[in-house]
């Protein structure tokens, strides 16, 4: 999980305190600063992607580090030129006249949202606070966009160097073919995040459900699997654990929650997840996670890519 105190103006964390209180473990990049989050949630876990210098890189592992995250993820699936066919939203570079001039018909045709930030007299700001190095200047989301922009593309080599600087559980996100998940246990991860990013990188990709049996395989149990992408219901939890995955991840779902409703929005949320996913648990007769298995699903042929369905396919990184 990660993002977004920009979408609704409730207290910065609250959210975090949120997922703490649901016991939620969350993954966190963009908007506020990471050592606040720590605070309000023991179990966050810092994100970093591959943008900047080898030093800049080095002094957000070493912040993550002192902040107490309880593990590092690195993903490296994103592209920074992002070529979706429906195009993206546009990221002012500030937040000045011109900028909110040029969104007030939006702010105006949602009301209750404008009102809420009005009331608490502070707007979002445009910052990306763990892109600095925790003491100076914070770059904007278009600095910090130039910087991923003009920095070279990762190589397994650079993963063995973030290794070397991160002593404790290390997940490569962003996999989904088998022999990266092999060549990344090699280069030091204990956990693989198997994952398109939601779909929102590569028009057409690979769905990473289809790949998952495919990697729990390559892997062999000598890392854990985590899981995301369209994880919308409980449902899509279990499909996941049973196809192979230990854990689920989900991105948008709890942003949707959180945007109508703030903590309260992302509570209901997780709620929804956790009650469905215990009817189907009930509806199939399981007691525990550990029964969960393949055999509780009907997979059409065809759906679980082969090993040998692979080799074609795009590599992340050379
Ligand atoms: C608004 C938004 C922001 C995201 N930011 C990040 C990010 O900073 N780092 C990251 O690893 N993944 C990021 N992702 C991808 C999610 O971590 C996750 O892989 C994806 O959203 C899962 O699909 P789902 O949204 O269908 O659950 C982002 C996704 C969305 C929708």
């Amino acid at each position: 999980m990660d993002r977004y105190c920009r979408v609704h103006p409730g207290e910065s964390c609250a959210w975090a305190r949120r997922l703490r209180k649901d016991q939620l473990i969350q993954r966190h990049t963009t908007s506020s600063r990471f050592e606040d989050v720590v605070k309000d949630n023991s179990n966050a876990i810092y994100q970093l992607y591959w943008a900047g210098t080898r030093d800049e890189i080095t002094q957000r592992i070493g912040r993550a580090a002192a902040a107490g995250s309880k593990a590092l993820i690195v993903t490296m699936d994103a592209l920074p030129i992002q070529a979706r066919d429906w195009g993206s939203p546009v990221i002012p570079a500030q937040l000045d006249l011109k900028t909110m001039i040029q969104f007030t018909p939006m702010g105006l045709s949602r009301p209750g949202w404008l009102l809420s930030y009005l009331r608490r007299r502070k707007l979002p700001d445009l910052t990306v606070p763990n892109f600095g190095d925790g003491t100076g200047s914070v770059p904007t989301m278009a600095q910090a966009f130039m910087q991923w922009l003009a920095t070279p593309l990762p190589t397994w080599k650079d993963l063995e160097w973030i290794r070397s600087l991160w002593q404790g559980p290390l997940m490569v996100k962003g996999i989904w073919h088998p022999d990266d998940a092999r060549r990344a246990i090699d280069a030091g991860a204990t956990a693989i995040g198997v994952s398109n990013h939601g779909g929102n990188n590569l028009d057409s990709t690979l769905s990473p459900l289809c790949a998952l049996p495919a990697i729990v395989d390559a892997v062999d149990g000598q890392a854990e699997i985590s899981f995301d992408g369209g994880v919308r219901r409980g449902g899509d939890v279990f499909k996941a654990l049973a196809l192979g995955a230990d854990v689920t991840l989900i991105g948008r779902a709890w942003l949707f929650g959180l945007s109508a409703n703030g903590e309260r929005g992302v509570s209901e949320v997780i709620a929804a997840l956790r009650s469905s996913f215990d009817k189907i648990m009930l509806g199939v007769g399981h007691n525990s996670l550990s029964e969960i298995s393949i055999e509780d699903l009907v997979v059409p042929e065809g759906f679980v890519l082969e090993r040998s369905a692979f080799g074609a396919l795009p590599r992340i990184t050379t």
